[in-house]
């Protein structure tokens, strides 16, 4: 098992049949934010995503643009190679499911669930979802209403009959150990809206899974039967212990299980019904948590490729500051609800929390420490109430981001930081070193100024998870050197009072400019 000072986060793979768009963006820095931001508290961190290349819709998109499968998967491969790093994503692997690691992963976990006898030959009969990769049962599709048009319950879009032989995985023998599961770990599915849903489907009665094809061969076969392939989402979801070296039980051990996936809502029930239940058949342990969050709509419509710019990243990062989508993301929208992406909300948001609060607080405290003290900071040899109460709202921040993030609560999180940061512009107002100046209040114009950038550094500390390249800027400016947010550790970093006497920082440059 892995160790109390490793954390793994995983995004779910990408398909390669369609180009990275918001959707993916939103997950992906969602766990950057959490890998970062463990990084930070000395955890041993391995954030994993990836791209899911295998099965019959990547197989149909190759075939319409007449190319093979494998070529499709290195041209959008080579989207996400790019894509990922213009938005400081740092994570620690990268997954391709056409990978040699890969196809030995899934055939090892394959026989493992034929040894424990948990798979067994049968025929396929039932109606298929193409772009879901998803099947559904008639009662499936008379509880969905989709009975008389056949079409998914899901997509809504027409539905094929199928019959093949088939391997079947034996869910059905898991149905109780599963709600045991959920039941003793409250935690296991959030938000606490999806848990119920996965809880009242796993009452409802599992069936039996089919988990092989013969009907197309782009994917991984069938150990000793060549002829079927195995199906995609046993495929995709294994990816999440080969990356940690799966079939090497003991290097994969080191960092499964996952602490948390972050998937969305629409693939909740491959990720907290299949997943786990393969997992018990094959003698493994389950992950931590599995966190599905909401979808994001754009201008108020549904993402769609006739959308074309507003959801496509490279268009976005031509018009936006990657650090100010990363935060928006995550602030606008309660994570684990839908959201709506608008320039006009991102605009408001940005000029009153970053310009106006944070941008404001940090030019107007470097801009009064150059006027009153050539930038050099005071050791104080006074404190007051007003500065004890600072002190103690920005320990108790570091806290509450702690818990939030332990929660996935990314909004919550960003909001904790903002109210010390009003908290910051309060204290400048009410302390007026402008005034303590003009009196010559010496010693106490000294500890204001050294509140407020302490303050400062500790805040941004906090922000630097969510906004790594404008967090080093803001901190470079306090530190009077260049600062990589990708060093910062809270054990050397994070307490009150590091700043000594006599430090000098820089002169202000504004980080968070205006937008019109
Ligand atoms: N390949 C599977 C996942 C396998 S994981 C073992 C897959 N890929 S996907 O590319 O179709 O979708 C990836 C993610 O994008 C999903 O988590 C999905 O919820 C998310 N999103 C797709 N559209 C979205 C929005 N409009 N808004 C937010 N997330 C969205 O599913």
């Amino acid at each position: 098992m892995s160790s109390p000072s490793s954390y793994y986060v995983t995004t779910p793979i990408y398909y390669v049949n369609d180009e990275p768009h918001l959707g993916h963006m939103y997950t992906t820095i969602a766990a950057d934010v959490l890998a970062r931001h463990q990084r930070m508290s000395g955890r041993d961190v391995f954030f994993l995503t990836g791209v899911d290349e295998h099965g019959q819709k990547v197989q149909q998109a190759a075939e319409k643009r007449g190319i093979e499968p494998i070529a499709l998967a290195d041209q959008v491969v080579e989207r996400y190679a790019t894509l990922w790093p213009e938005l400081s994503i740092s994570n620690d692997d990268f997954i391709r499911t056409s990978s040699a690691r890969h196809h030995q992963a899934v055939q090892a976990m394959w026989r493992r669930l034929r040894d424990a006898d948990a798979i067994y030959q049968g025929m396929y009969e039932d109606w298929y979802c193409v772009p879901c990769e998803s099947y559904w049962t008639e009662t499936q599709l008379k509880d969905g209403d989709c009975w008389e048009a056949k079409h998914c319950p899901d997509c809504k879009r027409g539905l094929e009959r199928v019959q093949e032989a088939s391997y079947f995985f034996r869910l059905s023998d898991w149905q109780d150990k599963l709600l045991e599961h959920i039941h003793a770990h409250p935690d296991f599915i959030a938000p606490a809206s999806r848990r119920n849903e996965v809880l009242r489907f796993v009452e409802s009665g599992l069936h039996d899974l089919s988990i092989s094809r013969t009907t197309f061969s782009w994917g991984i076969p069938v150990p000793d039967d060549e002829g079927h392939v195995i199906y995609v989402w046993i495929d995709a979801l294994t990816n999440y212990l080969t990356a940690p070296g799966f079939p090497d039980e003991q290097a994969c051990m080191e960092h499964w299980p996952a602490d948390v996936h972050l998937i969305g809502k629409d693939i909740l029930r491959f990720h907290a019904v299949y997943w786990p239940c393969m997992l018990m058949a094959a003698g493994l342990p389950l992950p931590k948590r599995i966190f599905a969050h909401g979808w994001w709509t754009v201008e108020g419509n549904k993402m769609s490729k006739s959308l074309g710019n507003a959801v496509r990243p490279a268009d976005l990062l031509a018009t936006h500051d990657a650090d100010v989508l990363r935060y928006f993301l995550l602030r606008e929208v309660p994570f684990g609800q839908d959201g709506d992406f608008s320039e006009s909300a991102l605009t408001r948001r940005y000029n009153s929390e970053l310009a106006n609060d944070l941008g404001n607080l940090l030019n107007r405290s470097l801009a009064m420490l150059k006027k009153y003290r050539n930038s050099v900071l005071n050791q104080p040899t006074t404190e007051e109430a007003i500065d004890r109460a600072l002190i103690a709202d920005i320990e108790s921040m570091q806290r509450d981001v702690d818990e939030a993030l332990q929660q996935q609560a990314f909004h919550q999180a960003l909001e904790r930081i903002n109210v010390v940061v009003r908290h910051g512009n309060r204290y400048v107002e009410e302390n007026a070193p402008w005034a303590l100046a003009k009196q010559g209040e010496n010693a106490r114009l000294d500890a204001v100024l050294y509140h407020l950038i302490e303050s400062l550094r500790l805040i941004c500390l906090q922000m630097s998870p969510f906004m790594p390249t404008k967090a080093a800027a803001m901190l470079s400016q306090i530190m009077g050197q260049e600062v990589d947010s990708d060093q910062l550790r809270l054990a050397e970093n994070g307490g009150w009072g590091a700043l000594p006497h006599g430090h000098a920082c820089r002169a202000p440059s504004p980080v968070f400019p205006r937008m019109d």
